[in-house]
């Protein structure tokens, strides 16, 4: 047995009486971890009101303890109880996009625990659509704390195997739920301030919350390397996704860029394309998925990143997504991986 607990991996329903449903809100009851699928990607559970049972995540993902977790809720009764106000515009958000993958920050109650929050006056809720993830909140009757369930620094997982592979050992249960439909995390926007600011894009896009709210302000750190000092989303400010490779973006027209990687070929140098562009691709590519499709991206991402690792590659050329829609989110989490280093081939 490696480490503390001998993991299980059970495929889960979400009958309220399936067994690793039961399984599971039983071990949350007790104040243990749970790997569980969400839509957007697979979170670590623990009871969000027990601060010794979210003390455990921060423990197994070694997650740093400034950066907050994300309260999951199954419906609209739960918010009261964890906030001090529900503004308006989150009312409207909820109506338009929950159960789904965005994330609300807004004023906490005190029931919320500092570990939770990191301390911060806020606490950002979600409500996801998954219907294990749904199951196992209605039959543990908890809030749920759940960061993505991989080890910090490491690439989101999107399936119950990523999980394993990173915590086999340092929790008792994951539940085995089918590969995530969205594949990066959810939209974080907060609420607190005059005007609603995205601070994570996800698949609720901008856009879409611009139809919602009007005015809607997009922080600097979705496309920009946060600077030293207070951030409004903590978890922006870290090196994120990244596999062991070291990863650079490129962009320009495919033409500069299949110039460019044709002069980069060595051992363990591979490149993450479109998958239009595999065929004439000089170098072992990975696909993103199709050139016009960034939620087949999205889809993708965090797979072919584990993927590029699997590979030994040493060096990874990725080419940049396009910024609209979905794409922003695919584009957010790439330049995070790349560590914000981008070669620019526009000629
Ligand atoms: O899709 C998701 O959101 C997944 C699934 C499991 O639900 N969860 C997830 O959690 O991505 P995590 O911990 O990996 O990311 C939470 C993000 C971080 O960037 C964190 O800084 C931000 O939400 N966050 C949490 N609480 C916040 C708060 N009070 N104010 C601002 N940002 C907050
Ligand atoms: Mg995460």
């Amino acid at each position: 047995m490696m480490g503390e607990f001998d993991t299980r991996l059970l495929p889960a329903t979400a009958r309220p009486d399936d067994p690793a449903v039961t399984q599971a809100a039983k071990l949350l009851r007790q104040g243990e971890l749970v790997a569980i699928p969400t839509e957007t990607v697979y979170g670590l559970a623990a009871n969000a009101l027990d601060p010794d049972a979210v003390a455990k995540i921060f423990k197994a993902k070694g997650r740093p303890q400034d950066n907050p977790l994300i309260v999951h809720i199954s419906s609209l009764e739960e918010l009261p109880p964890l906030v001090t106000e529900i503004p308006d515009r989150a009312r409207k958000l909820a109506e338009a996009f929950w159960p789904g993958p965005l994330t609300m920050v807004l004023p906490r109650s005190s029931r919320v625990p500092d570990v939770v929050t990191a301390g911060l006056e806020t606490v950002a809720i979600r409500m996801p659509s998954h219907s294990v993830a749904r199951a196992v909140i209605q039959v543990s009757g908890l809030p749920i704390a759940a960061p993505s369930a991989n080890l910090s620094g490491k690439p989101s997982p999107t399936s119950a195997r990523h999980c394993m592979e990173d915590l086999t050992g340092k929790i008792p249960l994951v539940l085995d739920g089918g590969p995530c439909q969205v594949g990066v995390e959810s939209t974080v926007v907060t609420l607190t301030g005059d005007i609603p600011r995205l601070l994570r894009p996800g698949a609720v896009t901008a856009e879409q919350l611009r139809e919602v709210l009007g005015l809607i302000e997009v922080d600097p750190a979705v496309l920009e390397k946060a600077e030293d000092g207070p951030v409004a989303s903590p978890g922006m400010k870290y090196m994120h996704y990244s596999p062991k490779a070291s990863v650079v973006m490129i962009t320009g027209p495919w033409s500069a860029c299949k110039d460019f990687l044709a002069r980069q070929q060595d051992e363990g140098v591979w490149a993450l394309v479109f998958d239009e562009d595999l065929g004439d691709c000089p170098l072992p590519a990975i696909g993103l998925g199709p050139r016009n499709d960034a939620a087949k991206q999205a889809q993708h991402l965090f797979s072919a990143l584990r993927e590029l690792d699997e590979q030994q590659a040493r060096l990874v050329y990725a080419r940049a997504p396009f910024e609209e829609g979905m794409g922003l989110a695919v584009y957010n989490r790439l330049i995070r991986a790349a560590g914000f280093s981008v070669i620019d081939l526009m000629g």
